[in-house]
């Protein structure tokens, strides 16, 4: 084998990684900060919490199948690399816009951030692409889920 082939198999490595990259915006990176910082992995990665948020990247955001039992019945958190690739970021902001309380997602948080700070997180989960597949439908109160829940009195 002649001496550059394990130079030119790194080169080319490396090429790959550059083009994965590609489009990564400071918007992009502003996103992922915001999305971290937000917690938002907590619940919406399955398994985030568990692992001490030792996640690969490319699974983030794909929903969960530990549910969250209260008032509402039994909620699952979504999978937000669909729905933000099924809505174009005019729809995304009217999402994050609308609080409800039914729910053990502190909603207020989202309608509290600067539409730049959601176009960032739009522009992010984006940038991630689709991936996984859609989380449990939720239940109404009463029905008993097959899948593992948390007990959660209220929403915080
Ligand atoms: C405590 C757990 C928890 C955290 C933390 C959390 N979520 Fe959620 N989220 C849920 C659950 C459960 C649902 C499903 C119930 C609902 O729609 O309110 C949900 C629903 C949503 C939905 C609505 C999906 C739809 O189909 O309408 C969006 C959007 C969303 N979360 C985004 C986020 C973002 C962005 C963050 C970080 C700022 C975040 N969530 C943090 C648990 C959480």
């Amino acid at each position: 084998m002649p001496r550059f082939v394990p130079l030119l198999l790194l080169f080319l490595l490396i090429a790959a990684g550059c083009a994965w990259r590609a489009g990564e915006t400071a918007e992009v990176r502003r996103g992922r900060e915001l999305i971290i910082k937000a917690g938002c992995n907590d619940c919406h990665t399955e398994g985030y919490l568990a692992a001490g948020g030792v996640v690969p990247e490319d699974q983030w955001l794909a929903g969960s199948r530990l549910g969250f039992r209260g008032p509402w019945g039994v909620q699952y958190p979504a999978n937000l690399r669909l729905l933000l690739n099924r809505l174009d970021e005019a729809q995304w902001l009217e999402v994050a816009a609308k609080m409800r309380t039914n729910s053990p997602m502190a909603w207020s948080l989202l309608p509290s951030l600067e539409r730049d700070d959601l176009r960032d997180m739009y522009a992010y989960v984006r940038w991630l692409g689709p991936a996984g597949e859609p989380a449990p439908a939720s239940l109404p109160s009463g029905v008993t889920p097959t899948t593992e829940v948390i007990d959660f009195p209220r929403a915080h």
